[in-house]
């Protein structure tokens, strides 16, 4: 028997903000191939546009606008041949900013929120139908994890999977909350089932995403069981998780960093701030020195754990004194690598209507200073590895001919020379220098 034909349609999706969207993006490429969309590289020649949006700063939310109107000539000249180029945004900003898309760019079609893409092949039929902008951004009762498809993608060797999402905690500088909806848990069985296919798809490494991927949680079973569960597939040779909340790493948690060889060691595990009247105000419910100790435990589980972490600069309220004591904390903990941001206030946020705003020079002040401790620590910390030899997993092809590149255990970029061959697999090499942006390495056997 012959598989029913499929009209071709080009899809094309750019990603914009953190790994969750980069997952939701792969999973509503997954739902649109049963409807002939296949995936291309540029939005030129596309059937259908999906801008994935991010909203947790202005700039971020901004650039949606500005790419919008960069694709106008590829939809005007789309039309002018007899076709049409449907533009659905999907992500945070339309979560948060429906109304204000369909005001401002009323050529988009779809406006669609992180928690209803499973309704995606619906939408863009409608939309293909009636014409007219096809809204939904509902938290809706039922949960789209199962009502998405099978994984039929590979996402090279390196994949992500989506384990838990939303918040609970309401830091009073973030959107999330309002953007994702409440913390929810996917099931151990269907996460356990997704990595197993992603591994039958040529995963090597998986990291478990959630926006507090550690709240995950049923009972008693929590991310420290769930990586257990997950360290026991074959074939799979590495797990990373990511985005953790200092408030819950918990026991369980730790016990894995000692006991679960493929677990890296490497934990990006955000603070925002050293200085603990900031971060009362910002509601992270923990201390400077409790996140001093948490890091200690981790460390005396798995010693060689290197760390990262996000900052804010200039949240309101932020004293000279306040930005010592980051810097203080950061030289204390030494990170290996870190992400730093100047505080932006986001509508409908609590600290959005704060009065002891901090002036941008300032902010951008403190940023300079914060961005050039962590980079030579980062600095530090990769010229301590030349010399060293590292198990290397290696994902594609580097610059160069004859070229591999892939990642340490630290999540460090490493490029060596290797044949094609050795493209997913774990490859002891020898750091021989620091370049740019990546270490440069040898094979060692
Ligand atoms: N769930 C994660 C990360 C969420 S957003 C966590 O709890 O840490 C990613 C990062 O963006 C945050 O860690 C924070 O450093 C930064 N961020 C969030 N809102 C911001 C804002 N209003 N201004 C500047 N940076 C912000
Ligand atoms: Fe935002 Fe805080 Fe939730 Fe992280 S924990 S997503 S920073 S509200
Ligand atoms: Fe951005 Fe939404 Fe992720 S606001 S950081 S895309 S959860």
């Amino acid at each position: 028997m012959t598989e029913p034909r499929l009209p071709s349609r080009k899809l094309h999706i750019k990603t914009y903000g953190c790994q969750m969207n980069v997952y939701d993006s792969a999973r509503m490429a997954d739902l649109l191939t049963p409807l002939g969309y296949a995936a291309t590289d540029t939005p030129d020649d596309a059937d259908l546009v999906i801008l994935n949006t991010c909203h947790v700063r202005e700039k971020a939310a901004e650039k949606v606008y500005s790419d919008i109107g960069r694709l106008r000539p590829a939809r005007d000249a789309k039309r002018e041949t007899g076709g049409r180029m449907l533009l659905a945004v999907a992500g945070c900003v339309a979560q948060a900013e429906g109304a204000e898309i369909r005001a401002r760019a009323p050529e988009v079609d779809i406006i669609l929120g992180p928690q209803t893409y499973h309704r995606l092949p619906e939408m863009v039929a409608k939309a293909a139908r009636q014409g007219g902008v096809v809204l939904d951004t509902d938290f809706p009762a039922e949960a789209k994890f199962d009502f998405l498809p099978e994984t039929n993608a590979a996402q090279g060797v390196s994949a992500f999977l989506s384990i838990q999402e939303g918040c609970d905690k309401f830091c009073t500088f973030c959107v999330v909350p309002y953007t994702r909806g409440a913390e929810y848990s996917r099931t151990p069985a269907a996460i356990v089932a997704e990595a197993r296919r992603l591994v039958e798809l040529g995963a090597r490494e998986i990291t478990l995403l959630g926006q507090n991927v550690n709240a995950y949680r049923h009972g008693e079973y929590g991310l420290g069981r769930l990586i257990r569960d997950v360290a026991g597939i074959s074939g799979l040779a590495r797990i990373r998780y990511t985005t953790s909340h200092p408030r819950d790493v918990d026991d369980a948690l730790i016990d894995a960093h000692r006991d679960v060889d493929k677990l890296m060691p490497f934990l990006h595990l955000p603070v925002q701030s050293g200085s603990d009247r900031i971060l009362d105000a910002m509601n992270r419910r923990h201390t400077a020195d409790d996140y001093r100790r948490i890091v200690g435990r981790l460390r005396a589980a798995r010693p060689d754990l290197a760390l990262s972490s996000d900052f804010i600069t200039g949240f309101p309220g932020e004293s000279d004194a306040d930005f010592e004591a980051t810097m203080t904390l950061v030289r204390d903990i030494g990170f290996a690598q870190a992400y730093s941001f100047k505080y932006s206030a986001r509508p409908g946020t609590p600290a959005a209507s704060l009065k002891n705003q901090v002036p941008e020079a300032v902010k951008s002040a403190r940023l300079d200073a914060l961005q050039a401790l962590l980079t030579s620590q980062q600095r530090d910390f990769n010229r301590a590895s030349v010399g060293r030899e590292m198990d290397v997993l290696f994902e594609k092809p580097g610059r160069h001919p004859g070229q591999l590149i892939g990642r340490s255990p630290y999540l460090q970029a490493v490029h060596a020379d290797a044949g094609a061959d050795l493209v997913g697999k774990v490859v002891p090499v020898r750091i021989a220098a620091l370049g740019a942006n990546s270490l440069a390495g040898e094979v060692a056997r």
